[in-house]
């Protein structure tokens, strides 16, 4: 890397799209110095959270620019994940109270205004980038589900909190899956996913098998899984009628 091109990456006058170029160099020294500029736009900056290398990440933490308020995914056909915000605390409860949903997600109290304190917090992890907790809404914005991306380490993000209204249509579960390795993979950059399901949690364990998961291990309680950005792209034409062009 020449001096030149890492002044020009920490530069505050450097343009945009320079900075949207050098974001994808091949040198952590370059991606680091997109990752604190503060003139690097919001999808340059979504773009490296998902970056292998602690020392970009680290500088994205300290980058003070605030991530936007609301983030939609719009990438599947019948749905849509907007981010999460403090009015979406009563139907978030509703289906953390549900009985027929709750058996495997990690219990909550039944009140309304620790959800929203929740929340709260929620927003200040996600203007950091360090969290996306979506409602799933159908084109209407109708709430349909949640579905929760966390646990960014080294390339590798975690999923989970998935939860969708009985009531729903039909694919919402497998169209927001999609929503999520599409946003997960090509905004934010990860290259790899993990995440564990409750071994009694039979239909999601077959779900995630099913889309080319592979199971690393298990113990009394859960099944872990890894699912990689290559096998995704392997899977993904199954799923084009889900998806948009
Ligand atoms: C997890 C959850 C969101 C999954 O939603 P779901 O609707 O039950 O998911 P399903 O496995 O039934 O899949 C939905 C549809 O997509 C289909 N589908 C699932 N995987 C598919 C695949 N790989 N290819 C094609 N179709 C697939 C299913 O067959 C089903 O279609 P059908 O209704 O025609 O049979 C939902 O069960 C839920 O809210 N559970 C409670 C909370 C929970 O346990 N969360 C997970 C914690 S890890």
């Amino acid at each position: 890397m020449s001096h030149e091109t890492f002044r020009t990456a920490s530069d505050p006058e450097t343009s945009e799209s320079v900075l949207s170029n050098l974001s994808k160099s091949t040198d952590e020294i370059v991606r680091g110095a997109v990752a604190s500029n503060e003139s690097s736009n919001l999808s340059t900056l979504l773009s490296l959270v998902g970056d292998e290398s602690p020392h970009v990440t680290d500088n994205l933490m300290n980058n003070k620019k605030k991530s936007a308020s609301n983030i939609e995914v719009k990438s599947c056909k019948n749905i849509i994940l907007t981010t999460s915000n403090i009015d979406d605390a009563e139907f978030i409860l509703s289906l953390r109270m549900n009985s027929n949903l709750n058996e495997f997600v990690s219990k909550v109290e039944g009140d309304l205004s620790k959800q929203k304190e929740w929340l709260v917090n929620y927003k200040k992890r996600e203007e950091k980038r360090e969290e996306f907790y979506f409602i799933i809404k159908d084109l209407d914005y109708k709430p349909l589900g949640t579905v929760r991306v966390y646990d960014f380490k080294s390339g590798s993000f975690c999923w989970g909190s998935w939860m969708v209204n009985p009531n729903s249509p039909r694919k919402t579960a497998i169209e927001s899956a999609l929503a999520v390795y599409e946003f997960a993979f090509y905004t934010l950059g990860f290259s790899q996913c993990h995440f564990d399901v409750r071994n009694d949690n039979v239909k999601v364990i077959n779900f995630h098998k099913r889309m080319g998961a592979t199971e690393i291990k298990s113990n009394d309680l859960d099944t872990f899984f890894i699912f990689t950005k290559s096998q995704y792209e392997e899977t993904k034409p199954r799923y084009s009628a889900f998806l948009k062009g």
